[in-house]
């Protein structure tokens, strides 16, 4: 692209779904209340940090995908793990944003690995500026979000520190795929752990650690959110291959073109049947295989066992995630954590 035309770019329209708070139905005009303001509140400084590049031509580009979408889950998460102690500490609102531009910096990088050309219904970063400038766009939301972390204390500069490095962990482990004599599919659980379980988890524990929470409840949430993580990952990787690009705001299929190994794919190239042995020639292609090739394997699998499978072990997660729940005091936010399971079983359906 044109170096002018690089540096002109209209941020772009949000994609405008319910709130993700809304979608839960708590029935809890206060909680709801108090969620809200912080979501406001956190969304004003994660769009006041992503807007503000070192060059002001660069706004658009650092900009991209928080303004275009997004649930925004983890700063959720953060501000119902802060429910577990005293919301209104100052370090909340800011935990919050730290997460988010974790998460938007991974979705920079995330989308260069998988070649995406689009997110959140917009061209994806490196679609529309390139994969270099996505990068270093992305490596600079992470700096940003380490600068935040900084004035939180030190218990979140190592929070900050860890999931950093577990998410790319993760990313290289997938890209690497599985070492000598690893399973497949419990390779796959090692790279969900790091690329997507770990920041859920730690924006339950930065939340209620930097609200004062007692150590066993910022344990507890932990747990929850790493199963609950592990499950969000399962459903996305079901999504993907089942759900209409209108939906997901990306492409469709884009995991099994890529020839990314996500369960529901591992599940349907074991399966031994014709249509298996039909699905595993097919992907042999990788992603150089056809556009009517690929929409081939997307009806094979469709019509496999694995979706029904992945599901089932989808759903199973799950129940794993709502067991630590169990052991958290009974604060109105506990209803909304057993609701984010059903949100998250909800959306494959
Ligand atoms: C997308 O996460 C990447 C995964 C971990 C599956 P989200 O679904 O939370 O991303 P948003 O809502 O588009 O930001
Ligand atoms: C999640 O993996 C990526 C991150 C955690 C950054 P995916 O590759 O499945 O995410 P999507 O589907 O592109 O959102
Ligand atoms: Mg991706
Ligand atoms: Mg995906």
């Amino acid at each position: 692209m044109a170096l002018k035309a690089m540096y002109e770019v209209p941020l772009s329209a949000r994609v405008r779904k319910p709130a993700l708070l809304h979608r839960l139905g708590l029935n809890d005009s206060g909680l709801e209340a108090r969620l809200r303001e912080g979501m406001d509140a956190a969304e004003q400084q994660l769009l006041a940090q992503t807007g503000s590049p070192p060059d002001a031509r660069l706004a658009g580009l650092t900009g991209h995908l928080a303004v275009a979408g997004g649930k925004r889950l983890r700063p959720l998460l953060v501000l119902l793990g802060a429910e577990f102690g005293d919301p209104a500490r100052p370090g909340v609102i800011r935990a919050a944003v730290v997460t988010e531009l974790v998460h938007v910096s991974s979705l920079y990088h995330d989308d260069v690995m998988d070649d995406a050309t689009s997110r959140h219904g917009v061209p994806s970063v490196n679609a529309r500026w390139g994969a270099r400038l996505a990068v270093l766009a992305g490596d600079l939301l992470l700096a940003k979000a380490a600068r935040l972390a900084a004035e939180l204390g030190e218990e979140a500069v190592a929070l900050n520190a860890e999931v950093a490095g577990e998410l790319v962990a993760g990313q290289l482990c997938e890209l690497a795929g599985p070492g000598p004599g690893e399973d497949a599919i419990g390779h796959y659980f090692r790279v969900i752990a790091g690329k997507t379980a770990a920041l859920i988890a730690v924006s339950l524990r930065i939340g209620a650690q930097q609200a004062g929470a007692p150590a066993p409840v910022v344990r507890a949430l932990g747990e929850y959110g790493r199963e609950l993580g592990l499950a969000f990952q399962m459903a996305d990787d079901l999504l993907d291959l089942r759900a209409p690009s209108e939906q997901l705001g990306k492409e469709q299929g884009r995991d099994l073109a890529a020839g990314v190994a996500s369960l529901p794919v591992l599940l349907a190239l074991a399966d031994h049947s014709p249509r298996g042995t039909a699905l595993r020639e097919l992907l042999a292609a990788g992603p150089a295989a056809s556009p009517a090739e690929q929409r081939r394997a997307l009806k094979l699998f469709r019509r496999s066992p694995a979706p029904a499978q992945a599901e089932a072990m989808m759903r199973e997660r799950l129940d794993r995630a709502r067991a630590p729940l169990a052991d958290l005091p009974a604060v109105p936010a506990l209803r909304a954590l057993n609701a984010l399971c059903d949100f998250v079983a909800d959306q494959t359906g």
